[in-house]
């Protein structure tokens, strides 16, 4: 890290240089909540079938609303133009019973070398998932016999430098036009976010974990992330898994605090790739142990490659 200044330094320049063409090519404005086409109340017990079932049948360019109390559900799909509104104070929560998550092998819960045994708790076709509720993963939640949670699960996983077979909160793949409005993400088994080979995504008004950018199946590239605060996590990471190139990425209004990294560009000799023309603005970093940090030899917490 006794390099930090030079890189300060080069960070500076770029900035000066590339500000205007750096970032998200469309015009984001402040968003609206689509208007509903059903609205829900808690079952009491598992709520998947009614959630699914509404989402399935509402029309696109429309939402369904979750109005009140703490729901309980297993994987759920959004579908293409659909979206989800989870209204102040609703929590929507993750049943927290690997089985239920199992993509078929019966490897989900469990540690081996691919990570890859778990569906993800909510995959969004499109078009958004919006407003102030909390998705909460349940990732402290007990999940086996031995009295594992999610997140110990991991820890050991990485332990043995093995691969953990746990949920993500929310992926979305393949997708067009996605939106993620003001919704609170917490204590997710695995990532809170996971977007591949997806045009169009904006994410405003988030709290919680930070933000990790990959190019791991295609190029990522014209990403803006502006007025948002991280408390905790590991900062504004590009990397590790960088094969197809990162570019045009503008990072502005932010404020982090007591993180491990801030701003924070990492590779690896197995994961590398191109990362250029990436601008950081106002951005506030409080009590960070590597406020800027330039890593060409990171260790990946995961090599999981998400079939
Ligand atoms: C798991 O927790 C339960 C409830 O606290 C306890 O009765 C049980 O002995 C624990 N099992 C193990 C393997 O620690
Ligand atoms: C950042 O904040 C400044 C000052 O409030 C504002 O003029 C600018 O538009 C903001 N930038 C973005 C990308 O939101």
């Amino acid at each position: 890290m006794q390099q930090q200044l030079v890189f300060l330094v080069d960070i500076a320049l770029l900035a000066l240089v590339h500000v205007g063409t750096a970032r998200d090519l469309r015009n984001i404005v402040e968003l609206k909540n689509p208007p509903t086409c059903m609205s829900l109340k808690v079952t009491g017990g598992d709520d998947t079938e009614a959630i699914q079932k509404v989402l399935n049948s509402c029309a696109k360019e429309k939402t369904v609303a979750l109005a009140a109390g703490v729901f309980y559900s297993r994987p759920l799909t959004i579908p293409s133009g659909v979206s989800l509104l989870l209204d102040t104070g609703v929590a929507l929560r993750a049943i927290p019973k690997p089985a239920l998550y199992d993509k078929g092998r019966r490897t989900c819960g469990t540690i081996d070398d691919s990570g890859d045994g778990c569906k993800s708790f909510i995959t969004a076709k499109g078009s958004g998932i919006y407003d102030t509720g909390t998705i909460d993963g349940e990732g402290g939640a007990r999940i086996n016999a031995r009295n594992f949670t999610w997140f110990k699960l991991n820890k050991v996983a990485a332990g043995r430098g093995r691969q953990t077979n746990s949920p993500m909160l929310v992926e979305i793949s393949n997708s067009e036009d996605i939106t993620l409005y003001q919704i609170t993400l917490v204590r997710s088994p695995f990532y809170h976010v996971y977007t591949s080979e997806t045009n169009g995504l904006t994410v405003i008004n988030t709290k919680d974990d930070s933000i990790g950018i990959s190019a791991l199946t295609a190029p990522s590239r014209y990403i803006s992330l502006y007025g948002t605060h991280f408390g905790r996590g590991n900062g504004l990471a590009i990397g590790s898994r960088v094969i197809h190139g990162v570019s045009n990425v503008a990072f502005s209004n932010m404020t982090l605090s007591a993180l491990s990294h801030g701003m924070r560009i990492k590779s690896n000799t197995l994961n590398g790739g191109v990362v250029s023309n990436i601008v950081y603005e106002n951005i506030c970093i409080y009590r960070a142990r590597f406020p800027i940090s330039l890593d060409i030899n990171s260790k990946t917490f995961s090599s999981r490659t998400y079939k």
